[in-house]
């Protein structure tokens, strides 16, 4: 059991600037992509975390070569000698974004095998919507154990995948098969996150014809091959909202230069409506109000208020003049925060188990104790009540911060937080 753990202490007021790093949820999906390709690509603004460093592993082991300076942010892949097409149980497990090379492999090779990804604590996470588009595609799919093997049977075709809700991994997944599948596939109801057009502008660098709209669809012809690229990765929206959280919750003021505010359209509404001062002239500033107000939020698909943002935004609201109703309409089970921030002193309830709502109390203040993180997002929402809770949090779990964030500790540390990573 290891014995790493965050140290936070009641922290000053934020202050100063800091700037965001490539988004892991954005790089994760176009490493994927890369397997398209035969040859060298250079993604830049590549964050450092875990997540990262399991899928360069999993490159590696189908047979790329990969190489990553963390000090430059730059990663390197060559996939010319990419030959193998199934990847190992003990990779997917590790990390349920490994389902994303599914679509890959299947357009580049004709068949896929990948050990089906278990669910994990915020939810039971279903892969059907991938599946059913591949299988529109024109892949017969079958399970041995917890094995999935995927061919692609038909070489030429008209396809309409029809997705029941803009899941954006199954958008990922079904754009990356089709792209070099000969015909014209269109997606109805995808998903349109930051993310997902960052892929979508790297597919399009490497030669894919794909069109957004009308509406919630997007359109691939196919083409014949594809090639490397370079590209530079969005900023994270989701550190930048963890940050911006940061400063409200201790009363401070930052400024992140390289936030694009276009794409936190509602969550800067939310800081707003809590009496926060933002200004989108030149990337993001907050000036947090002192005494802030609580609010009601819900997670919806984009451009919504992020699920990933709902824990941490929930850490900051239990200090907030009043009562606050968050719900949670994305996954399931994303409430695990809650029994920990309520060791703090959070005022929060929860309508039975299984219930998506959390009614929030605003309290005073926190108190600093042990808590333990249940996922990435979670990790956040505790560091952050860390830093405005009297005493002193340590918090276990932390490799779920290591999975999502590069170094965001050290970020806080610069703009005043008291936190440091214990080994
Ligand atoms: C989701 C988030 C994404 C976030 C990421 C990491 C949304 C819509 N998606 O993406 O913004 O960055 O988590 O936290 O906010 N589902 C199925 N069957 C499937 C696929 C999904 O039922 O085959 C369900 C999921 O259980 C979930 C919902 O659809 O309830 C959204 O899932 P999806 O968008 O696919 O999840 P991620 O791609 O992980």
């Amino acid at each position: 059991m290891s014995n790493k753990h965050l140290l936070i202490k009641k922290s000053p007021p934020l202050n100063g600037t800091v700037h965001l790093a490539g988004a892991k949820n954005a790089v994760l999906t176009i490493m994927a992509s890369l397997i398209l390709t035969n040859g060298r690509s250079i993604l830049r603004n590549v964050p450092d975390s875990n997540d990262i460093r399991q899928m360069i592993q999993l490159l590696t082991n189908l047979g790329a070569t990969v190489t990553f300076s963390p000090e430059s942010n730059i990663l390197e892949v060559n996939t010319s000698s990419i030959t193998n097409f199934q990847v190992s149980p003990e990779i997917m497990n590790k990390m349920r974004a490994s389902i994303l090379v599914m679509g890959p492999l299947l357009a580049r090779f004709g068949q896929a095998e990948v050990a089906l990804p278990g669910g994990c604590l915020i939810g039971t996470r279903p892969i059907d919507f991938h599946l059913k588009g591949f299988t529109k595609l024109g892949a017969i799919i079958g399970q041995t154990g917890h094995s999935l093997h995927a061919t692609l049977q038909k070489t030429s075709q008209e396809n309409r995948v029809i997705l029941e809700y803009p899941s954006v991994g199954a958008t990922e997944n079904i754009m990356m098969c089709a792209v070099l599948m000969l015909g014209t596939t269109t997606i109805v109801n995808a998903a349109f996150e930051p993310e997902v057009l960052d892929l979508v502008s790297v597919l399009k660098k490497m030669g894919a014809k794909i069109t957004c709209g009308p509406g919630l669809t997007i359109q691939i012809t196919g083409v014949h091959s594809l090639r490397p690229v370079v590209h530079d990765i969005i900023p994270d929206r989701l550190e930048a909202g963890s940050l911006l959280l940061a400063a409200a919750i201790t009363g401070g003021q930052i400024h992140i230069p390289n936030a694009q505010p276009d794409t936190m359209d509602i969550f800067l509404e939310k800081l707003a409506q809590m009496g926060h001062e933002i200004d989108c002239s030149h990337g993001i500033y907050i000036k947090a109000t002192t005494s802030p107000l609580a609010i009601n939020v819900k997670t919806a698909p984009y451009p919504g208020f992020p699920t990933d943002l709902q824990a941490p935004m929930m850490a900051a609201l239990t200090l907030a003049n009043g009562v606050s109703e968050i719900e949670e309409t994305v996954f399931e089970n994303r409430l695990i925060h809650v029994q920990e921030l309520k060791k703090m002193g959070a005022q929060i309830d929860v309508a039975g188990t299984s219930s998506r709502k959390a009614i929030v109390r605003g309290v005073k203040t926190l108190c600093g104790c042990e808590v333990v993180a249940s996922d990435i997002r979670a990790s956040c929402a505790l560091a952050l009540a860390g830093l405005a809770a009297t005493g002193q949090t340590k918090m276990t779990g932390v490799h779920h911060w290591k999975r999502g964030y590069d170094q965001l500790e050290q970020k806080l540390g610069l703009l005043g937080g008291n936190i440091s990573l214990i080994a």
